[in-house]
């Protein structure tokens, strides 16, 4: 099952927004349907972004021969979310073959088998790391979701736990719910029941005492964008977890393809944080008016990353600290 396609001159994608009650494709022939889906997280992860702004801009190519008109298009692709480095470098990397509709769809269709490459090589390399860290029965804790709904097919940080469940040597993974558009608990336990992995949900702030009660062997998760000197741009509570990791003495892996790593932002305080207003914190919870502060992202400190594992390195952005004994902590899940 791929996340997103280009079928018959439009993109067919899951409408994530629906799981997982309801599987449905959305079949999105223009570039203000494209746009509208990537906004309100229709289609959302770095790697499927990537690949929705480059098939945008073959829509963009099929609607016009304008070259303003396409322009406007390709730039409202490009901006239409601003963290995720993969949906500007997509749309670029097509573009850079306007006017020619069959030479854009090409360059899309390529930004597409490279993400599908990508997630086998980050699995096997990422699952050799997890069990040189955590031995052959690994409890992982997760966060945001990572698997082929955030990719093309696969993952990122997931593709490993699919990995080791394959190898028999994944205990279990624990699914952070990413308050507050609840990835963790509709996507990626979702993906992992149709796997068959043994899982849990928690709520995002039990991750750290689930790590100091011994319960969890690494944190494994994606990124939006990984900066020049290795700090993490992920869902937010990202931070938060490996503040918990590092407490708790376990590794903490970003797991992410080359496409993700952008050399040309110096460090996650150069990146633009998607702030999506208050209406999704407030809910029907809090009093309606009441302010609230929204950032979709965080940033987790290089200092604080043990590994960040990609479809061709495994790069340590700080020298390698002890490693961690997994038979140090009793084991209570
Ligand atoms: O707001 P989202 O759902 O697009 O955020 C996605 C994430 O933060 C993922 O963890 C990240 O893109 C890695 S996906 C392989």
């Amino acid at each position: 099952m791929r996340t997103i396609d280009w079928i018959d001159d439009a993109v067919v994608l899951i409408d994530q927004t629906l799981l997982p009650s309801e599987l449905v494709h959305l079949r999105l022939s223009t570039v203000d349907e494209l746009v509208d889906a990537i906004k309100r997280l229709a289609v959302r992860g770095a790697p499927a972004l990537g690949v929705a702004g480059a098939m945008g801009v073959a829509l963009a190519a099929a609607s016009s021969s304008d070259p303003a008109v396409v322009r406007d298009l390709v730039h409202r692709l490009a901006t239409a979310r601003p963290t995720a480095v993969n949906l500007a470098r997509g749309v670029d990397r097509a573009a850079a073959h306007l006017p020619s509709f069959p030479a854009v769809l090409a360059e899309a269709l390529r930004v597409r088998d490279e993400e599908i490459h990508s997630s086998t090589e980050m699995a096997r390399r990422g699952a050799d790391l997890v069990t040189s860290l955590c031995g052959s029965s690994a409890r992982l804790l997760t966060h945001c979701n990572t698997g082929a709904l955030a990719t093309v097919v696969g993952g990122t940080a997931l593709a490993v736990a699919f990995e080791l469940h394959r190898r028999g040597t994944l205990a279990s993974v624990t699914a952070s719910e990413t308050r507050p558009l609840l990835q963790g608990a509709r996507l990626t336990t979702w993906e992992l029941a149709r796997a068959g992995i043994p899982h849990r949900l928690s709520v995002d702030s039990a991750g750290p005492f689930l790590m100091a009660r011994g319960e969890i062997d690494a944190v494994i998760l994606g990124a939006d964008r990984i900066c020049a000197n290795g700090d993490v741009v992920n869902k937010v509570g990202s931070y938060a977890h490996a503040l918990g990791a590092r407490a708790a003495g376990i590794p903490f892996i970003c797991v992410a393809p080359e496409s993700t790593v952008d050399l040309s932002t110096p460090t996650g305080a150069d990146v633009e944080i998607e702030d999506r207003g208050p209406a999704e914190v407030v809910g029907t919870t809090a009093p309606p008016a009441t302010p609230a502060v929204n950032p979709a992202f965080d940033v987790t400190p290089a200092s604080l990353v043990t590994a960040i594992v990609t479809d061709t390195r495994i790069w340590y952005p700080t020298p390698p600290r002890p490693a961690h004994h997994a038979a140090d902590s009793p084991r209570t899940a």
